[in-house]
Order: structure tokens, then sequence, then C-alpha cells
């Protein structure tokens, strides 16, 4: 029987971008030696450097082919040379946008081995995923300005929650916190107290929506409060849904206390759709080149990706040797301080999954 195929679009970027992706690409060709499934790559040229040299940010053609694809996988869209925006607007968002993916999802897990800022944490206390609404609130673009350039300036900024936008990521968050584990907890963190058009909204659809979930244990905590908890009680946390803004915040704090960017990964979900998945450090322009940089948040990527295609299998074995990895073999998850090159690591990780 032949095997089976996936189409995955593969978006280097910008930065650090190629780097990352370069090894993510190794791992997933060691886990197909190990496993009954193919990929068929197909690398697009978009960043920085192509708007630079072309002027083109993404062109229709390309979103286009995109819409055709199993899965998306990207390394980074940052570039110095580049008002800050385009590319994070021109790029990113409209991909999420028009791809429609509605969930940011963000696991923020503390490996056995890797060094949390929080004092006598560890892994049996950093253990949840942020469900990040990813296609409205303050994203939207909604808004203008008035009287730009006088002393009379007016900018609004607005933040769009639609109840369909609302209720489709709070019952992903369900339906997820349902799947997870045993704990069974889901957080909805928002800010009740002062936006009380927005967040009035999402409480409701949140306990409405509970009703059909009496398994799951409901919390509620504001943006400020949920913050302060991830620092000092993490463990309270097993699921928290949030706002797009919020979940922004929020996951960069996630971020560090897993570990840093080094580990740090995400993916953009449409269900019913194309997804793209990604690591959330960005393009980190004074590593870039210097084969420093940690591969593990695009491992970490592509370990979701592979989740996402139902190959769960091939996502463990992934998972697993960076488990491995950041046990075993690295000093630091930082760049330029792990003990080892970015290809180093990537070869670690390749040469664990082979081993598994
Ligand atoms: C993220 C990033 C993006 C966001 C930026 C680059 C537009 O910070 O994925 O968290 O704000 O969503
Ligand atoms: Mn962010």
């Amino acid at each position: 029987m032949a095997r089976k195929t996936y189409r995955i679009a593969v978006i280097p970027g910008d930065g650090t971008g190629p780097e990352v992706v370069r090894e993510a690409l190794k791992a997933l060709q060691a886990v197909m030696d190990r496993e009954d499934f193919r990929a068929e790559l197909v690398e697009y040229d978009l960043g920085g450097s192509r708007y630079l040299r072309t002027g083109e940010v993404l062109p229709a053609s390309v979103l286009d082919e995109l819409r055709t694809v199993h899965a998306i996988l990207l390394g980074a869209i940052g570039h110095p040379e580049v008002k800050p925006g385009i590319l994070e607007k021109g790029l990113l968002l409209e991909l999420r946008f028009q791809l429609d993916q509605y969930i940011n999802l963000r696991p923020v897990i503390l490996y056995p081995g890797v060094d949390t800022p929080l004092k006598n944490k560890g892994p049996e206390d950093i253990n949840f995923v942020v469900v990040r609404e990813n296609t409205e609130g303050l994203y939207t673009g909604s808004g203008g300005f008035l009287r730009k350039g006088t002393p009379y300036e007016v900018a609004v900024q607005e933040s769009i929650n639609t109840r369909s936008g609302v209720e489709r990521c709070v019952r992903f968050a369900f339906e997820y916190c349902r799947k997870r584990n045993q704990r069974k907890k889901l957080t909805l963190c928002g800010k009740t107290n002062v936006l009380t058009f927005a967040f009035d909204l999402w409480d409701r659809v949140f306990h409405e929506t509970a009703r059909e979930y009496p398994d799951i244990r409901t919390d509620y905590a504001h943006v400020d409060a949920t913050c302060m908890w991830m620092v000092k009680n993490p463990e309270w946390f097993d699921v928290i849904v949030t706002d797009n803004m919020f979940g922004d915040i929020i996951t960069d704090l996630g971020a560090m206390i897993q570990g840093g960017m080094g580990i740090a990964a995400g993916g953009n979900l449409n269900p019913q759709g194309v997804s793209m998945f990604e690591p959330i450090g960005g393009s980190a322009p004074k590593y870039t080149g210097r084969n420093i940089i940690n591969p593990l948040a695009a491992v970490g990527a592509l370990q979701m990706l592979l989740e996402h295609l139902g190959e769960g299998s091939a996502a463990q074995r992934v998972e697993g040797a960076v488990r491995k990895v950041v046990a075993r073999d690295l000093k630091s998850l930082s760049a330029g301080e792990m003990g080892y090159t970015t290809q180093e690591v990537g070869d670690l990780v390749a040469d664990h999954i082979a081993k598994s």
C-alpha cells in the first residue's frame, strides 16, 4: 500500500528562521525513517528579504497554494530594515486571518532538566496550555486616526469580539481540556471588571458552553492576576482560554517560565482547514547566521504539526528526543550557551529519534 503523503509548506522566513527550520526538517526526516508516512515539502520564499527585493509580502498566488497544503511550518517573520507592522500584519497576521486559524495553541510545559526562573517550581508545577483566540480582538485592525499629525489627534484601536468567534474558541478550549488529561480544569482569563462589554460576552459564552461540559471544572482570573498566578502558583493551571491580546502577552510570560524562547512553540490552528506551526521566538537578528540559536522551539513546532496531522506516534518520538536532549545533552537552552551549535543540537535530536 502506498505510504500516506502530506504536503507541507515550509516558510523559513527571516533572521534565524531558516537555521532553525533546517534542524526541524532534519528531525522530520529522522522520524519519517521510523514511521509510515512521507512528507512532500514545498518551500516558500517569504519575509523581509523578499519584501526588500521585490516589494511583495504575500502574493495572492502563494496564498492560494498555501490553502491546499496539509500544514505549514514557519520559521520567523521580522526584519530589522523593514518598518514594524509591514511583515507582521502583511504576512503573519494575514496568514492567520486568511486561513482562518482561529486558535493559537501555546503549551507551557517545563521539561525535566530545564531551568525555570521560578524558585521552587519544577516540571510537576509548570504544565499547562494557553488557548488564545487568534483572529479577533485588538488584532483586526479596526479603528483609525482622526486629525493625524495635529495636536488634536485621535487614535482609536477597537477590540472586535463576535459571538461566533468567541464561541468557537471557547468550545475548542473545552474540547481540548477534556482530552488533555485528567485534571480537566479550564480557566477563562479576561478583565471583566474593566472591559465590561468584551469580557461580558466572553463570560456569558464561557458559562453557557460550560453547561455542556459538566466534567470540566471552570475558573476565572483577570489577566493581571493570571500573570501573578503564573509566577506564584503555575500548578493551578491546566488549560487557559483568553482573547488575542491577552493571549499574546501571557504566552511570552509562559515561554519564560518553561525555559525561554529556545523551547517555546505554538500552533495557529484551523481545525477544519490549514494550520501553521512556529517557534514563537521571532527572527533574533543578533544571532542570525552564527549557528548558535537553539532550534528546539522549531522542533517543538514540528512535533505539534505531526500531532495535528494525526501522526501521534511520530510526534511522541520527536517529543521524546527533545526531552532527552534537554535532560542529558544541553548545558542551557539559551543561544550561545547550549554547549553545542544549532546544527549539532539538530543532529542530537535526529540521533535520539533514530534510536527511538
Ligand atoms: C506572536 C507574535 C505576533 C503576535 C507578532 C509577531 C505579530 O508576538 O505570535 O505571539 O502578536 O501575535
Ligand atoms: Mn507574541
